[in-house]
């Protein structure tokens, strides 16, 4: 069953975008980097049209570096378009996010013409961190109420530079059925929209096939070709002790440890999708 994920009507968002781009000049999506294509919103697209856009890869750290410069590759070739990388331990990342939007509207800056900037991302995306850490840099240089204007929700992030953030919520949209499983294992989705056990499952088998020595060194078993993912969150169980009454593995408590080490990257830096992939994905018409 693929992941079946309604959290309801982005009516007002869609709204409130579409009436503030007009003074927007360039667009900030955050995505998740180890899920590029799935953590987008293609209603985005739609609503921002041809508006110069800057891609930020965000989680880039619990990342595939070789597939996060993939993507940024990818990114970059497309029209009006930039794409750049961030984390959040990074401290100061606001002056790559300046810059990367200089360089997409070059003739917005001063005080006559400030740059507007509109901040997008699906929620767990890592959008309050990365506020966050703007504006504490800001507050803590200039020792003011960090710029932040909340019934605007407009952050100053120099003099002539504004980021807005998104009206309402960007819910993820998913379109296609591997994305709702990658959305989940990401934990971009409520617990409730999705069964565990299915999500590792679908982990495994496209770690087995992409990641394999992250699964051999990190639970020390072995893939004999020809494992099927089920015998292989089965025997991660037995390894870890998620074992019921006689010797029956349980499924749900080994499903919940993959899913967990993937998230917190404790199986290494793993990326679920290229954009090739992700592309095919759209093209063989697995769309929900
Ligand atoms: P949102 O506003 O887009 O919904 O996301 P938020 O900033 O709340 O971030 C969601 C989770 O992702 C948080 O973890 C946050 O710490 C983590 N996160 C955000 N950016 C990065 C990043 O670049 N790298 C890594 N590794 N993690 C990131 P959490 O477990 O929900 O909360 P907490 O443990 O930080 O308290």
């Amino acid at each position: 069953m693929a992941i079946q994920w309604f959290p309801g009507h982005m009516h007002l968002t869609k709204k409130t975008i579409s009436e503030r781009i007009k003074e927007i000049d360039v667009v900030i999506e955050l995505l998740d980097a180890r899920l590029p294509g799935s953590s987008a919103n293609p209603m985005l697209a739609e609503l921002t049209g041809s508006k110069p856009a800057l891609k930020v890869l965000n989680k880039q750290d619990l990342a595939d570096p070789a597939r996060t410069a993939v993507w940024l590759e990818h990114y970059n070739a497309l029209p009006a378009t930039r794409a750049i990388e961030l984390d959040a331990s990074e401290t100061a990342p606001a002056r790559r996010l300046i810059k990367a939007c200089h360089e997409l509207a070059p003739l917005r800056g001063g005080m006559t013409k400030p740059m507007r900037v509109l901040i997008c991302g699906i929620p767990n995306v890592g959008k309050s961190t990365l506020i966050n850490t703007l504006i504490g840099k800001r507050s803590a240089k200039t020792g003011d109420e960090a710029g932040v204007t909340k019934a605007e929700q407009r952050i100053s992030l120099a003099d002539d530079f504004y980021l807005y953030d998104t009206p309402g919520m960007l819910w993820p949209r998913i379109i296609v059925a591997k994305s709702g499983y990658n959305l989940a294992a990401s934990g971009a989705i409520g617990r409730n929209a999705f069964e565990e056990e299915e999500v590792a499952l679908e982990l495994l088998d496209y770690l087995i096939k992409n990641y394999p020595e992250a699964i051999t060194s990190r639970y020390k078993v072995e893939l004999p070709p020809g494992i099927t993912d089920e015998q292989l969150l089965e025997e991660i169980g037995r390894k870890r002790g998620a074992v019921l009454t006689k010797g029956r593995v349980n499924l749900q408590k080994a499903a919940e440890i993959v899913i967990y080490e993937f998230r917190a990257a404790t199986l290494g830096r793993i990326t679920l999708e290229t954009p090739a992939e992700f592309a095919k994905g759209l093209a063989e018409g697995q769309v929900l």
